[in-house]
């Protein structure tokens, strides 16, 4: 069997660049080599694209400073592209879009689940017009009036998050417990979206994850994880700095819990417009059965220590094949969209005539 081009891109103009790095070195040093063979591609800070040796080097560690790279990415030769780039410009539809354009198959969301999987607002919307619980809160916009912002936090109340629509790894994210925070909480949101959400907070929240694989005829939920943040919340520094946050795989929660939230993940991937492969984050009241789905990420860290690869190895799917699996869904994703019609052709002449 010809061995596929699985070229792995990495990078990304977000703050989760690192990240994707990280990803990507696990995901290259995982592929099955007797059916792959990697193709890193990187982008760099700048958008910018390079491949070859080049992109080898830089994932390796080695600098990009001076490397100009190209403007658009060239894809002969590549069988299957493995995106693994998180957060904007990456897991939010954009990246999608260029490999639909470019009629190549790839691992993951398409295009309309990964941008719903990025906008809080959008995403939350569309849960609750579902029946799925989300967390009672509004969503403002930049250059409203102070008093309307106001209005917002007064009918919301504290302590409340206040957070980006689209963002991630908990950048922008504030508590507000005090009146007096709500403002700096603002700024900071707004520096990285003109759209900022203002949640309720769940008292005693515990979080709960779940890995979804597949797609609306075939979907696969994973068994349940919980994070122990290391702070008062999982903020930028519980998740990556300071080390201490834990991962408890699996979750301790009753059987019927287990399965109200496994139902629920894979009802919101379906309402969604989600597949291939995200992990879907629930806030659960500590010593109560209230939960919110939070919110749906369609690219989870994917290191092979990451909450979404382990969940499946809790399930008897090692990262490898793991691996192979969500690229087999991706072409199989492009053999059904080439049986698709995209032409009409109709036998009247109506445009001859306009
Ligand atoms: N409504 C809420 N109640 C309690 N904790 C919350 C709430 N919203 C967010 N958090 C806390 O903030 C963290 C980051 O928020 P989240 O919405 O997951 O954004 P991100 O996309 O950056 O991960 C969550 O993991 C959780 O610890
Ligand atoms: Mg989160």
């Amino acid at each position: 069997m010809k061995r596929l081009n699985v070229a792995v891109i990495f990078g990304g103009r977000s703050g989760e660049h690192e990240v994707s790095l990280v990803s990507a070195r696990s995901i290259i040093a995982a592929l099955d080599p007797k059916r792959f063979r990697a193709v890193p591609m990187a982008i760099l800070r700048t958008g910018r694209w390079i491949g070859g040796s080049a992109a080898k080097r830089y994932l390796k560690g080695s600098s990009a400073s001076g490397v100009k790279g190209s403007r658009l990415p060239d894809f002969n030769g590549v069988d299957v592209v493995f995106p693994i780039v998180h957060g904007t410009f990456g897991e939010d539809g954009t990246l999608q879009g260029l490999l639909e354009m470019a009629g190549v198959p790839y691992v993951g969301c398409g295009v309309a689940g990964s941008a719903i999987g990025m906008d809080k607002d959008i995403q939350k919307r569309l849960l609750a017009a579902a029946g799925i619980p989300v967390s009672d809160g509004v969503t403002v916009r930049k250059g409203w009036s102070p008093r309307v912002y106001a209005a917002a936090i007064r009918g919301v109340g504290l302590p409340a998050f206040i957070k980006p629509a689209r963002s991630g790894s908990s950048v922008g994210v504030s508590k507000v417990k005090h009146p007096r925070e709500f403002a700096p909480a603002l700024r900071a949101a707004f520096r990285y979206d003109d759209k900022v959400l203002i949640e309720k907070a769940m008292p005693k929240a515990r979080e709960i994850e779940c890995s979804f694989l597949g797609h609306h005829l075939a979907p696969m939920t994973s068994g349940l994880g919980e994070i122990v943040p290391s702070g008062e919340f999982y903020d930028f520094n519980a998740k990556y700095v300071d080390g201490r946050s834990a991962a408890i795989i699996p979750a301790g929660l009753p059987k019927k819990l287990v399965g109200e939230l496994r139902a629920a993940a894979e009802h919101a991937c379906a309402v969604l417009d989600v597949e291939g492969l995200a992990r879907v984050d629930f806030l659960l009241e500590r010593g109560t059965r209230r939960w919110v789905l939070n919110e749906i990420n369609t690219l989870p860290g994917f290191t092979s220590i990451s909450m979404y690869p382990k969940l499946w190895a809790q399930e008897g799917m090692s990262y490898r094949q793991l691996i192979t699996n969500l690229i087999t869904l991706a072409l199989g994703r492009q053999q059904a969209r080439n049986d698709l019609a995209t032409d009409f052709s109709s036998n009247s002449d109506w445009y001859k005539q306009a």
